[in-house]
């Protein structure tokens, strides 16, 4: 098996966290690049995490900063889910300082010397960066395999009830990567839900034993709240899902659909809207996963995160 070469594009970010020890614990991806946008707790905290994310997994790829903002909009900090800090008060050792430039630049660079369709590009936030980069040399498309997606939702959201949080925070964006033509697959929320980290769930994963990554995932998912949404009965583990399917795609059912992102000004900003039954009849442009073996997905999570140091 060969390792697909893989960016890593996020704003951590407690789940964000556990999806990178995830790829980072994973013989099927080489993650090159990791570029942070501001997310929910901006640009600081989100780079510090990920420095500090990437270093505790022992690994030196480098880190690369990118926008705090989306691409119309102010930013708006959302500490509700993640805490101020973005890792639910987890506190890790500090990590090395930044790769020099800017994320999209980065981005670019990585791809400009990729064989074609050799990339896989993730997006486990607002996807700023990845627009970027894409916008200022779209002949790079070329190098992508797929641009894997933890955005949007075909029901609800839970930012507003519209828009689930990465698609509504930069719809703009999300709207020029759904355009490219390359290969994109996309875990929405209502794939998440399925993911659901109940007190069960936290007391079955700590049943393995692991070392710094894994104590650190077990103390992230032991401090995060119940979500409402959920009703109450625990929360579900987005952006984990997106680099399961890039390992499992066998724990997930997906189907093709078209899928567009609603960008005017009104109460439906950022909602994505999924046709999974073509009533459209457009053409498909993303794989939508629908459905998750969630004991399978625990079990990769834990066997792969545990072996990390
Ligand atoms: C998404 O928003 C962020 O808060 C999470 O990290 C995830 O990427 C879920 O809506
Ligand atoms: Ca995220």
């Amino acid at each position: 098996m060969t390792p697909r070469p893989t960016i890593i594009d996020c704003d951590p970010g407690t789940d964000d966290a556990i999806a990178l020890w995830l790829a980072l614990a994973s013989p099927e991806l080489d993650v090159r690049l990791v570029t942070v946008a501001g997310g929910n707790v901006g640009l600081d905290r989100t780079t510090a995490n990920a420095r500090a994310i990437v270093a505790l997994a022992g690994r030196a790829i480098p880190v690369v900063a990118g926008a705090e903002r989306s691409l119309m909009a102010p930013f708006r900090a959302e500490t509700a889910v993640h805490g101020d800090d973005g890792l639910g008060g987890v506190r890790l050792p500090e990590g090395p300082p930044l790769a020099p430039g800017i994320a999209a630049d980065a981005i670019r660079a990585l791809l400009r010397s990729a064989p074609a369709r050799s990339v896989t590009v993730v997006g486990l936030g607002p996807v700023t960066n990845l627009a970027l980069a894409f916008a200022t040399e779209p002949a790079l498309v070329d190098r992508v395999a797929e641009i894997a997606l933890m955005s949007g939702a075909w029901s609800e959201g839970n930012i507003t009830p519209a828009a689930e949080f990465n698609a509504w925070n930069d719809p703009e964006a999300l709207a020029m990567l759904l355009g490219l033509g390359c290969r994109r697959s996309m875990a929405t929320l209502d794939l998440t839900a399925q993911a659901l980290v109940t007190p069960q769930v936290i007391e079955d994963l700590a049943r393995h034993q692991g070392g710094a990554c894994w104590q650190a995932t077990l103390a992230i998912l032991r401090a995060l709240p119940p979500s409402r949404r959920m009703g109450h009965r625990g929360f579900p583990l987005h952006d984990p899902c997106t680099i399961a399917w890039l390992l499992a795609p066998k724990l997930f059912g997906a189907r093709d659909a078209h899928a567009e992102v609603d960008c005017g000004p009104g109460p439906g900003r950022g909602r994505t809207v999924i046709d999974r039954w073509d009533r459209l009849r457009r053409p498909p442009n993303l794989m939508l996963q629908e459905t998750l073996d969630s004991t399978g997905f625990f079990t990769l999570l834990a066997e792969r995160i545990a072996r990390l140091p």
